[in-house]
């Protein structure tokens, strides 16, 4: 848990930058946000729930990506409360825009920020809510520290993260790859998207960074893709910034084969003809004292 050098976060966090406002990766997630959100519609529910959104809250998203969770929290916040969505630039929500606008919502605004310093002032908000963002967070606690400073007391922060490296969603695609490529070993100290198997981890950062009542659940969440199998691999191969450039490494032999081990492994999770994924995901949720 200790928190790495501040030229290593620079570091971490420029790369990160690079990474997710990079064109190929705007264009990826312009293409299959209506299906990435469809598939893991059911953890957005989650965590929709365990944010007990009322009309009038004031609430910040933090990494809102294309919209997910902000735009489902503007409509249940109206008329009198507001969402601000962020991300580290405006390749990603600028697209979340859009939707709004398509969408008819008014009382949701899009603001450049990284989640380790938020240009918000203290006690502005009183819900903070990140989905499959906190992983990410190159200083996390500064980042919950941040959380704590712009809610208000009493204010409710709700994450949702993935859980263990060892579950379907992963061994189906990122596994298989393993196996046809070299996977180049990450800085130990590098944010880590499984940064929260570990149960207890989501409580204790919490914790340190001073929340209370914090519950960290691990839930089992059935994700059901809508397409094909064929159409969930050239979803996978475009959307995933760590699998990308190690596909451009294959020949198309190479990558042929993966392929058809991916979709022949996906096979097993096939119900009524369609992929079904059980998805595990940590539900911290805590209070600003
Ligand atoms: C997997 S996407 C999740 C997006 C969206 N919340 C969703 O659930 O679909 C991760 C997002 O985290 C953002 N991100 C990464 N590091 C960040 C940081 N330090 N501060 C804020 N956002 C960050 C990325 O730009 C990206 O949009």
């Amino acid at each position: 848990m200790s928190t790495p050098a501040p030229e290593k976060i620079e570091k971490f966090r420029q790369q990160l930058k690079k990474d997710w406002t990079r064109d190929e990766t705007v264009a990826a997630w312009r293409r299959w946000h209506g299906e990435i959100a469809a598939f893991t519609r059911g953890v957005t529910d989650a965590l929709l729930k365990e944010a007990q959104l009322r009309s009038g809250l004031e609430v910040l998203d933090l990494a809102s990506g294309v919209g997910d969770p902000a735009l489902s929290i503007a409509p249940a916040v109206a008329p009198s409360g507001r969402v601000v969505a962020t991300d580290l630039g405006p390749g990603m929500f600028s697209l979340a825009a859009e939707l709004a606008r398509n969408q008819g919502l008014k009382n949701i605004e899009f603001r450049e920020a990284a989640a380790d310093s938020v240009p918000f002032p203290d006690g502005s908000f009183d819900l903070v809510t990140c989905r499959f963002g906190a992983m990410f967070f190159p200083d996390l606690q500064k980042a919950l520290r941040e959380c704590r400073r712009v809610l208000r007391p009493a204010g409710r922060l709700c994450f949702a993260v993935w859980g263990r490296r060892e579950q379907p969603f992963i061994s189906t695609t990122h596994g298989v790859l393993a196996k046809y490529v070299d996977v180049p070993k990450p800085d130990p100290e590098a944010p880590d998207v499984f940064r929260f198997a570990e149960r207890g981890r989501m409580t204790s950062e919490l914790e340190t960074a001073g929340f209370q009542d914090v519950k960290e659940n691990l839930l089992t969440i059935p994700a059901r893709w809508n397409g094909s199998l064929e159409l969930y691999w050239q979803e996978f191969s475009e959307v995933s910034v760590a699998a990308r450039p190690l596909l451009a490494r294959l020949t198309p032999e190479k990558l042929a084969s993966l392929k058809a081990e991916v979709l022949d492994g996906l096979q097993e999770f096939v119900q009524d003809g369609h992929l079904v994924l059980p998805l595990e995901v940590v539900l911290g949720s805590a209070i600003r004292p």
